[in-house]
């Protein structure tokens, strides 16, 4: 894993969004696997002024989200479809067609989790992937004790994920859907590159506990751990816990100037 440590949140985002406009200007038809949620919010602050302002253009970009809520129709304001569109795509040029979240409102849940897997695998795979982690340490909705081969599936929510949640339901957690779809964390490992993203001092302890613990199906982003390309991106109180904090700074400082972002 590569820990990428900035002072700020802003400034961690800014760093991942030069990545991702790296690889969307190499490879226009890049697959770029998008998250919810507050973490990449100024990543996608900074992606829409680079579309603006830099012509950055995402028009034969393809893109997939982590997950969505059952039950929610696309329409609600808490669904994930809903906040993608307000927080990212009315703001860029990326296709209609070309954006893909799971479907919270599917008669057939089980069929339409192996349609979005199988569309995945028809675009040649998500060439990097967006991710936040919870303070329990799930990526996208795969919560603690999810299988680390899991596939795109329904979950139950965590009453923890729920009471986290609730401040975008008024605080009400009886409002809070109680399962999701969610790619599953071998679906997550499947993209070529991953990039976590971590701010504040709540999620220093999952962070620690993803980077120098144990790999476990209890800490689900510890998988990535195993993944061959996997950049965590923190700000300095996420980074808190990290025993080996001045060395991730250090490597980073150290790179040669053609590894650089
Ligand atoms: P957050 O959620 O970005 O709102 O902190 C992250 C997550 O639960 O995966």
């Amino acid at each position: 894993m590569e820990v990428i440590i900035q002072d700020s949140a802003v400034e961690s985002c800014h760093l991942a969004a030069r990545l991702i406009s790296k690889q969307v200007r190499a490879y226009p038809q890049s697959v770029l696997g998008l998250a919810t949620g507050s973490t990449p919010l100024p990543l996608y602050q900074e992606l829409i002024r680079m579309h603006r302002e830099e012509g950055l253009d995402f028009s034969k970009v393809t893109t997939f989200n982590l997950d969505e809520y059952v039950g929610l129709p696309r329409a609600h304001n808490q669904s994930y479809f809903y906040f993608m569109q307000r927080h990212l795509f009315q703001h860029l040029n990326v296709s209609a067609e070309k954006i893909h979240l799971p479907d919270g409102m599917a008669d057939d849940i089980p069929a339409h989790c192996a349609a979005y897997e199988a569309k995945i695998k028809e675009v040649g795979g998500i060439d990097i992937q967006i991710l936040g982690i919870g303070s329990d340490g799930h990526i996208a909705f795969n919560e603690p004790s999810s299988s680390l081969a899991s596939r795109t599936r329904i979950k139950t929510l965590t009453e923890q994920t729920i009471a986290d949640n609730a401040r975008f339901f008024n605080g009400d957690q009886s409002q809070v859907p109680r399962h999701c779809i969610t790619m599953g964390i071998g679906t997550i490992m499947e993209a070529k590159v991953n990039l976590l993203l971590a701010h504040g001092s709540g999620k220093a302890p999952a962070v620690a506990a993803t980077v120098e613990g144990p790999i476990t199906s209890m800490v689900p982003a510890s998988i990535l751990q195993h993944h061959e390309r996997a950049k965590v991106f923190l700000d300095e109180e996420a980074a808190a816990h990290l025993k080996l904090h001045d060395y991730y700074q250090w490597v980073y400082h150290e790179k040669p100037s053609w590894q650089k972002i």
